[in-house]
């Protein structure tokens, strides 16, 4: 009996519009983007789609920092968001914006259904707010000491040094990340979605079978607390002026709170991709029959899991089939750090000439369906790509394609179908096809590779066995070569629809270009031999480790560095870091005279959001002022440089940096590594004066 179509739409969590798209990030995405894959290979209807999660503090923080309007800096991230989704062969059918007029018109309507059904509450709540800046400030903006051991510059949520969690309001001398004041508090009206009210529903949608995975259940059920109970707080909706999101209908300065419109940027993107594909979007979700699959990371499950459901289907809206959620990445073990180079970025990683198809086979070989953390381990991503990709797949068609083209004109041997040999190949190919197929709907793709290299052991033993090269140097022997190598073919036919879905650009070329066929594989291809080949051309290289020191050395945010670098100043910031030993080589008079030094007085010293190392330094020349992103932010608190003199090179390129643009350097002495022994400003003597030449 045929297998019912399946009719999905299937999401990813939205980036945030205000960084770049890393590793990290790519781990849901592809790890959904083969699930997607799969289905559609078994001919079921996916669409597939994603957004930036525009609005929110710190965007709008971010785009006034860089000088640019918000709605500049999303238009900017989205298309750099789109361009690294697809360099990885994430293949959204639209890529949209929660920042469109699709999400208003469907927050509004689920925000005015919420309301009548009397699940809007509003209250007066008390906040810190920057009576400099004039804004409430989100505990992420708060820092201070800790309550409970005193650490300094510890966020308003949690401290990083003793890990406790506590309200922001309990930090001691707390100030404001955005103008360094001491926040005020501040009492304003909040509006509040009644999640306590939808406890029962939670309890029902969470355990229903195939909704949440057993880890993610288990933690719903913590959340919830046993039957009778109810653990639930009230979840707070709303923002006050200044915003960056929607204003909330009949409430002039309040803004819906970005997590209440991302969820609904999956029905807006969704909306937008069938007005332009002439879809029905609201016969779709209102069809029993479709399935509506959400892709996360683990740490927005509570959002998925409890207020996404509860608000939906308080609004008549679809309510979710499944929330899958993934585990964290780790590379070598640890987490990802922009000091040892590990926070890798996709565009860095694309840019270097990695492929992405490396990178997919690794993540969908350690992917097994559960909430497990991810573990980059960067010499097994060499070995395992090169040892199962290279040695074990790809080697066998660069093995025996040229012996088919060589001798039979790229004709296969087939084995008559009805023949013992032909019911096995047939029959191993799609048997092996069955168990896969359950592996990727479950998305244990880890097990789906492992059998599937066990597969290619067993192919190439024959191949090692059978000796073709041997076989080909005798010419009574050309039947048995006919065969072993187009059994070993065969066995490569099956090998690249199994591995489609996590190799689908290879596979799009063995279909189309090695194989012939007009289109690419579809899983039912597994039942039909090839008669022929073209001739083999390059498939993939090897991953050469050299290439991964120079991705790790590229995304090393080192001193006043921005990733990647014009080799004079790579140059310039290397000798500034060193305690030389021994002098360097000697330069020309004329060659110091270039460098044009200045004293400089810093007006302004700003912690740049997302950096570990750097500050960005307003700096007074005597004329207008220039901006400096300075590796000091280890030795420095702002608060203390801001009317000191220090040196600095003015005449050095400006250069793009992640976080704005740097017009200089400012110089500091230190140790070779810029590490253990401090790093020290220059300043000049007392009766300096800002702007003067430095000689
Ligand atoms: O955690 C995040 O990165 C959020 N931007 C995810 C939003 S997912 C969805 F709800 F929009
Ligand atoms: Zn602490």
């Amino acid at each position: 009996m045929p297998e019912p179509k399946r009719r999905l739409l299937v999401t990813n969590a939205l980036p945030y519009a205000n960084g770049a798209i890393h590793l990290g990030h790519l781990v849901g995405y592809v790890q959904a983007d083969i699930w997607v894959r799969h289905q559609r290979m078994h001919g079921h209807t996916v669409h597939y789609v994603c957004a930036d999660d525009t609005h929110g503090t710190p965007i709008m923080l971010s785009a006034e920092k860089a000088g640019v309007t918000p709605e500049q800096l999303i238009a900017r991230m989205n298309r750099e968001h789109a361009r690294d989704f697809r360099g990885f062969h994430v293949e959204f059918d639209n890529y949209y914006t929660t920042h469109s007029e699709e999400n208003r018109e469907l927050a509004y309507d689920i925000y005015r259904k919420l309301k009548a059904k009397g699940l809007i509450a509003v209250r007066t709540i008390e906040q810190l707010y920057d009576p400099v800046k004039g804004m409430f400030l989100p505990d992420r903006f708060v820092k201070g000491e800790c309550p409970k051991c005193g650490a300094k510059d510890q966020y308003g949520d949690s401290c990083e040094v003793c890990g406790s969690t506590y309200a922001a309001t309990d930090l001691k001398n707390p100030y404001s990340v955005v103008s360094n004041a001491k926040p005020v508090l501040k009492a304003s009206e909040h509006y509040f979605f009644k999640l306590t009210e939808c406890v029962e529903f939670l309890r029902r949608w969470t355990q229903a079978p195939g909704h949440l995975q057993p880890e993610a259940l288990n933690k719903m059920k913590e959340w919830l607390g046993e039957p009778g109970e109810n653990k639930l707080s009230d979840w707070d909706i709303s923002r006050d002026a200044p915003y960056f999101g929607f204003e909330i209908p009949d409430a002039p300065g309040k803004y819906f709170y970005v997590w209440l419109d991302a969820p609904i940027g999956y029905l807006a993107s969704f909306k937008n991709y069938c007005a332009k594909q002439k879809l029905d979007f609201d016969g779709f979700l209102r069809d029993a029959g479709t399935e509506m699959v959400h892709f996360i990371g683990k740490d927005i499950l509570y959002f998925h899991a409890l207020f996404w459901p509860a608000m939906v289907a308080n609004a008549g809206y679809k309510t979710p089939d499944a929330v899958h959620a993934n585990g964290f990445l780790t590379v070598n073990g640890e987490k990802m750090s922009k000091s040892r180079g590990t926070f890798i970025t996709a565009e860095s990683y694309l840019q270097l000439g990695l492929n992405p198809e490396w990178l997919r086979y690794y993540y969908a070989a350690k992917s097994n369906g559960t909430m497990e953390d991810l573990d980059l381990s960067l010499d097994d991503f060499v070995a395992r790509v090169n040892s199962d990709l290279i040695g074990k797949y790809i080697n066998i068609a660069s093995r025996c394609a040229g012996f088919l083209t060589k001798y039979f004109d790229g004709e296969l041997s087939l084995p008559d179908p009805s023949s013992h040999d032909g019911k096995n190949l047939i029959h191993g190919a799609t048997a092996t096809g069955q168990l896969l197929k359950e592996l990727y709907r479950q998305r244990d793709f880890s097990k789906a590779l492992r059998d599937t290299m066990a597969a290619a052991d067993r192919l190439n033993v024959a191949i090692n066995d059978a000796r073709p090269w041997d076989l080909a140097r005798d010419d009574s022997k050309r039947k048995q070569l006919h065969e072993v190598c187009s059994t070993a073919i065969h066995g490569f036919y099956a090998l690249s629809i199994w591995l489609a879905p996590v190799l689908p650009e290879t596979a799009r070329r063995v279909a189309r270009e090695f194989f012939g066929l007009k289109r690419d594989f579809v899983w039912e291809d597994l039942k039909v031999l090839p008669a022929r080949i073209n001739p083999y051309t390059h498939l993939m290289t090897r991953i050469d480790p050299k290439q991964i020191d120079a991705l790790i050395e590229a995304n090393k945010e080192s001193l006043q560095a921005a990733p990647v670098q014009h080799s004079a100043q790579r140059h310039a910031q290397h000798q500034e870091q060193t305690v030389e030993t021994i002098p360097s080589a000697t330069i020309a008079i004329e060659d110091f005279a270039k460098v044009d030094l200045r004293v400089a007085r810093i007006v302004k010293a700003e912690h740049v959001e997302g950096a570990e190392k750097l500050l960005k330094l307003t700096l007074d020349l005597g004329g207008p002022t220039r901006t400096v992103f300075a590796g000091i932010k280890s030795a420095y608190d702002p608060a203390q440089l801001e009317g000191r003199l220090t040196v600095m090179v003015a005449n050095l390129a400006p250069r793009k940096m992640k976080f704005g643009l740097s017009e200089g350097m400012v110089l500091a002495a230190s140790d070779a590594e810029g590490k253990t022994a401090g790093i020290y400003l220059l300043s000049p003597d007392s009766g300096a004066q800002a702007g003067m030449r430095v000689k």
